[in-house]
Parts: structure tokens; C-alpha cells; sequence
């Protein structure tokens, strides 16, 4: 409230008012990276970093992955190649990407699915051989971290969403973090039209600006971003405890070593499970429990990207193997109670095989 009382007798209320770059001060120093410039949304940070470090032609993503990772580039005239993903960790195969590269290749972009680090070493050599820009975004991965280094730091860049539906939020936002002077410095132009000072347009730009009021949001959440991943845990655990020893069904784990989120709770749903996927998610839906598919059935069979690649399938059998396994049960600091155990009924009673 304070915040906002300060910014109302201010009366800034956007163009990089002194919230927002409180903002970015603390989200840089809690990442330990040199620069955070924040944004309306992911999806433009997406857009500028990738003009920002200047790819063009073709760059290879997952399918894998919320469509924004591939409409930011197609938006923008480029062609998003897909590769396909490790079954076991839902993250981009590196031997996949090698596969994919042709002379129009400029770059990847590796998605921390779920918060789990992407391959990122494999990656980063695999960007190196071929001269290729690499960024990671980031969406899911807001408070993890990778090898004992927080993500954010890795590639040339790395996108932030800070949606309302993430467990950190600006209600919309997002942001660009990096350890590159330059390229911090022509996102930012990017971020405001170009302007480099008043009347002064040095840059080709957008409008990605991220307005006080959200920035305030964002203050106010990262004073209580560890009460909120303990809520996660804790809420990951406790589905643990009641779905862990149901046969044919089974959570994704998180590697206890590094600094989680604990954001998605991902139940993977065998064919020997004796209820489809999609019948559980149905049935738990008649309970209003908003159980989802998670990025089914995968970008590429999505009709812009349908119609660019129609086969596409054919290099990409795991992608829609997991997109086939997936649901993501309801997580986050608003769970009633006894949800968890409620759920943890259901699924036991479904895998005595009644629907
Ligand atoms: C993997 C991924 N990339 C990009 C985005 C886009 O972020 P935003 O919704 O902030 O534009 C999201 C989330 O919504 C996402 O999950």
C-alpha cells in the first residue's frame, strides 16, 4: 500500500519510474546478474531479446512449450524449427537440436521446462560449434537454480515471465536478465522506441515498458517469494505422499540439490494407467478441481505451425508422447486445505479403474 501511495503522490506512473528500477535492482541482485530490464510481459521480452541478440532465419525450440516461446519469433518474421524433447525431463534433446540445424539456423532458444534447468552445458557447446545466439526462456524458472548458480545468468540472455498465473507475479510482466552490457543496453532502447534521450531516437523499438503498478507488485511479492515456494513445497510433498505409490501414475521430481519453485506439480499418466489422461482430467473437472493438459497437443501440431510443417510429427515422437502423459494438478498459496487429499482419493479410486 505504501508503494502505491508513494507512486499516486509521485504521479509517475510508467516510463522507468523509480519502482521499476527498484525492481530491476532486486530481481538483478537476487539472480546475481549484472542486468534486469523489465517488461510488460514474457512474450515481448521474448521479442526483444531476440532482436537483440540479432536472430534471424531459422532458431530452434522446443514444441514442447507454451506457444509464446514460437509465435515470438514467427511474429516477427522468423521460422521457429522444432526439436524434440528427453522423455524423462520433458527439456530440449541436445542431439535433437544438432539434428535440426541447417545454414538458415541463427540461433536456440531453450526452455526451463516446469523450472527444471534445460540442458544448458550441451547447449551452450552445441551454440559455440555452430556460432549460433542462445537464450533460455526462462518463464517457469523464476527462483531456481542450475549447478549452484541461480538461472538467469546463462546464454547471452535469459526471458522472465511474471504472469498472474505464475507463482511470482507483476500481475502482467515480465523481463530480460543478462550478464551482456550490450545486449541490456539495446534492449532497453528496444523497450522505449528507441529513445535514447529525450527526442532522441538512436533504435528501432516497441513499447515493452513495465508500469509502476506492477512493479509494485512485484516489490511486494519478492518480500514474500520464500514463504510462497515453501507454500509450493510443502503443497509438492504432500502430493507425493498421497499419489506417490499409485501404480501407472507418477509425479515429476525436482532435483532437491538446486533451488526450485515447486510452481508446476506435472503427474505423468501411463498407458497401463486403466484411466486415459484425458478421463481424469474430465472427471476432475466434474469436480471443479482445474486439473489441465499442459501444452497439448504441442506447438507444432497448432495450426499456424501445422501449416508451416505439416510433418513435423514424424521428428518428433517424444514431444507428443508427453504431451499425451501430462496433466498439471492445482498448486499455489489459495489451495483449500484438503484438495490435495481429495485429489489423491480421486486418482486411487480411478486407478482401481473406476471413472
Ligand atoms: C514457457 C513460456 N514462455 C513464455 C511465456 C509468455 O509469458 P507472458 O504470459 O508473460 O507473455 C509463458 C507464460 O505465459 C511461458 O509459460
Amino acid at each position: 500500500m505504501d508503494l502505491l501511495q508513494g507512486m499516486f503522490a509521485r504521479r509517475w506512473l510508467t516510463n522507468n519510474g523509480p519502482l521499476v528500477r527498484q525492481f530491476e535492482e532486486r530481481v538483478a541482485a537476487y539472480l546475481g546478474v549484472r542486468h534486469c530490464i523489465a517488461m510488460c510481459n514474457g512474450t515481448i521480452a521474448l521479442e526483444i531479446a531476440i532482436r537483440a541478440v540479432g536472430m534471424s532465419g531459422e532458431v530452434i525450440v522446443p514444441s514442447y512449450t507454451f506457444v509464446a516461446t514460437a509465435h515470438s519469433l514467427y511474429w516477427q518474421g522468423l521460422t521457429p524449427v522444432f526439436a524434440d524433447i528427453d522423455p524423462l525431463t520433458h527439456n530440449l534433446d541436445p542431439d535433437a537440436v544438432r539434428r535440426m540445424i541447417t545454414p538458415k539456423t541463427s540461433g536456440i532458444i531453450g526452455v526451463h521446462l516446469w523450472g527444471r534447468a534445460a540442458p544448458v552445458a550441451a547447449l551452450e557447446s552445441i551454440a559455440a560449434d555452430y556460432g549460433l545466439a542462445l537464450l533460455f526462456d526462462a518463464a517457469h524458472a523464476f527462483g531456481c537454480s542450475h549447478e549452484g548458480r541461480m538461472i538467469g545468468g546463462f546464454g547471452r540472455a535469459e526471458v522472465l515471465s511474471f504472469h498472474a498465473t505464475k507463482f511470482f507475479n507483476t500481475f502482467e510482466g515480465g523481463a530480460i536478465v543478462t550478464d551482456d552490457d550490450q545486449v541490456a543496453e539495446t534492449a532497453r532502447l528496444m523497450r522505449n522506441f528507441g529513445f535514447r534521450d529525450f527526442d532522441d531516437v538512436i533504435h528501432p523499438g516497441t513499447n515493452g515498458k513495465m508500469v509502476e503498478v506492477c512493479a509494485a507488485m512485484g516489490l511486494a511479492n519478492l518480500d514474500a517469494i520464500d514463504d510462497i515456494v515453501d507454500s509450493n513445497r510443502a503443497n509438492y510433498f504432500k502430493y507425493k505422499k498421497v499419489v506417490g505409490d499409485i501404480p501407472g501414475i507418477s509425479l515429476l521430481d525436482f532435483n532437491e540439490n538446486q533451488r526450485n519453485n515447486y510452481q508446476y506439480v506435472v503427474l505423468e499418466v501411463d498407458s497401463k494407467f486403466p484411466v486415459s489422461r484425458d478421463e481424469i482430467v474430465k472427471v476432475l473437472h466434474a469436480e471443479n478441481i482445474l486439473a489441465r493438459k499442459y501444452f497439448w497437443p504441442g506447438c507444432h501440431k497448432m495450426k499456424p505451425y501445422r501449416d508451416l510443417f505439416p510433418h513435423a510429427e514424424l521428428v518428433l515422437p517424444f514431444t507428443r508422447m508427453v504431451a499425451d502423459r501430462v496433466i498439471v494438478l492445482p498448486s499455489g498459496t489459495a489451495l483449500p486445505d484438503d484438495a490435495i487429499e481429495v485429489i489423491g482419493s480421486l486418482l486411487r479410486v480411478l486407478s482401481q479403474g473406476n471413472a
